[in-house]
């Protein structure tokens, strides 16, 4: 593709496809993904104290990741060199919050080219040309984007949204629920409006178990946290 050209992937859309060296070999992706959900997210730069936070939080969770089948792809522009002594100074040195000994054993991609960063929409000029804003692109087992999300340089993300998102992304998909704001595991999930055939059919025969309607449009029920766990975790 033209390196020049910016562009924004959208949800729904198949994620951009690309051939990258990372600090685990060569990838292919998404087809190497293929099966699995992905986390693909971008830091700004190797060696800053935003990013480390985020590097270590991330590897010490992965596993958690792993067991709802999501496998995690980060992304700098930085040099491969560069990601492999980021990522040794990190697991010998860096003790923060308690977590010490931190070994990333998730794919750094090195995109010194800009390449990948500019197929996703990482490069954001307004807050830096030469470096790729926090991204977070979830992509489903299919190769689909389910979720986007961009955050600046200055701010580092939250990891429990981002476990949260994933399994909202698995349990609507499985249950074929919404998830109200703020919404965990546990909590009420939405019925969706009326139109989709079975549901509307339910409702109308009352067949729908512990449903809660504040109105017409806007009905709730139940659903297990492990009933969606059991579903969803890697067994
Ligand atoms: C950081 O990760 O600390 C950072 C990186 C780039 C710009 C600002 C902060």
């Amino acid at each position: 593709m033209d390196e020049n050209i910016i562009s924004m992937p959208r949800i729904g859309d198949p994620a951009p496809e690309f051939k990258a060296v990372t600090t685990q070999g060569d990838i292919n992706f998404p087809g190497d993904y293929s099966g699995s959900w992905v986390i693909l997210f971008s830091h700004p730069a190797d060696f800053t104290p935003v990013c480390t936070s985020e590097f270590m939080t991330f590897a010490k969770r992965e596993e958690e990741f792993a067991k709802a089948n999501c496998k995690l792809v980060g992304l700098s522009v930085d040099g491969l060199y560069s990601h492999i002594a980021w990522l040794r100074t990190i697991k010998e040195k860096i003790e923060y919050k308690g977590m010490k000994d931190v070994e990333v054993k998730f794919p750094l991609i090195e995109d010194i080219t800009m390449n990948v960063a500019k197929q996703y929409g990482m490069i954001q000029p307004g807050e830096s040309a030469t470096k790729a804003v926090r991204a977070v692109f979830f992509i489903d087992p299919k190769g689909i984007i389910r979720t986007i999300v961009y955050y600046p340089l200055n701010v580092g993300r939250n990891f429990d949204e981002l476990y949260r998102v994933l399994v909202a992304l698995q349990a609507s998909d499985k249950f074929g629920v919404a998830m109200p704001a703020d919404w965990k595991p546990g909590e009420d999930v939405i019925v969706p409006p009326a139109g989709s055939c079975g549901v509307a059919k339910d409702r109308m025969e009352g067949k729908e178990e512990e449903m809660h309607c504040y109105d017409w449009f806007f009905c709730t029920k139940k659903l297990d946290k492990q009933k969606i766990f059991d579903e969803i975790l890697v067994k």
